[in-house]
């Protein structure tokens, strides 16, 4: 089923746990993403946007993303990722996309200000809500890239305050040293300066760049107000590594089926240990 608007966000904000959001390419990730959903039973956010529009098409990812996710037992949104434009993200709407990040983050403060209030007005006429992001993340969404430093283009508690106050925006995307794909040293994120923001602004907080950031790291970060999870580079790990082993016994044959069903297999796995690092933990587990 499709998991319209905010609450499921709202409700795991109050309660330190989140909803992760993960990446599909093509057939093969939709359905992978939506077994792990439905074999877990937690909600999980679908993020069908422009990189991977590049590969599958716009409107065949639009179509099986929302087809999957309508079906499907678990709670699927269908969110755009990374939106830098206002028409693709109409587009995203007009679909029934449940969610859209956009993406103004590169944009000086005022502008970023005017491209997400305008983003947040066109997603209300869609009953979809709307991410946004304010300071720099370094790295690649797509590729993971060596030698990535960490962050130094931190959000601003007080300038988060006043950039959700002036859009409306229901989820704010936060740099706090969180850095895309993998890194040769283990991230440390800055929770003093994550819990400032968690003060300052009254929204869920979303977390990029979650790949192989250290467990406690991460459920630093769950307990200071962030309800949305961004993994993708572990994801697309593991799928690479299962085609490479399934690729001598595929070869043979010429069975390529053989080898989509692994990358498929191997990207639910993975999306199921990630939700539930982010599921609700027992009593009594660090925060
Ligand atoms: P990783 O690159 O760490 O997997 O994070 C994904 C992400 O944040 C995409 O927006």
């Amino acid at each position: 089923m499709l998991l319209r608007g905010t609450d499921a966000l709202k409700e795991a904000a109050a309660a330190g746990h989140a909803l992760p959001g993960f990446v599909a390419y093509n057939l093969e990730t939709v359905q992978g993403l939506t077994a792990a959903a439905e074999a877990a039973g937690r909600p999980v956010i679908i993020r069908a946007g422009s990189g991977p529009f590049k590969h599958a098409g716009r409107e065949a990812l639009i179509r099986l993303a929302l087809d999957a996710a309508a079906r499907s037992t678990a709670p699927l949104g269908v969110h755009l990722d990374h939106g830098r434009d206002l028409d693709e993200i109409t587009v995203c709407l007009e679909a029934g996309y449940t969610s859209v990040m956009v993406d103004g983050s590169h944009l000086p403060f005022v502008e970023n200000i005017a491209v997400t209030k305008e983003a947040v007005r066109r997603a209300r006429d869609h009953g979809a809500w709307v991410e946004a992001e304010l300071g720099a993340l370094p790295g690649d969404e797509d590729v993971s890239t060596d030698g990535v430093a960490q962050s130094t283009a931190m959000t601003d508690p007080q300038q988060a305050a006043e950039f959700v106050a002036a859009t409306g925006v229901d989820a704010l995307a936060v740099a706090v040293g969180n850095v895309h794909g993998f890194t040769k040293h283990p991230v440390r994120l800055d929770l003093e300066w994550l819990a400032a923001i968690h003060e300052a602004v009254p929204v869920p907080l979303v977390l990029h760049g979650a790949s192989g950031l250290p467990v406690e790291e991460l459920h630093g970060a769950l307990a200071r107000g962030v309800a949305k999870v961004n993994v993708n580079a572990e994801l697309r790990r593991a799928c690479l590594e299962a085609t490479r082993v399934t690729l001598p016994s595929a070869l043979p044959g010429s069975d390529v089926v053989s080898l989509w069903a692994a990358g498929r297999d191997a990207v639910r796995d993975a999306a199921l240990e990630v939700i539930g690092r982010l599921s609700p933990r027992p009593a009594g587990a660090d925060a």
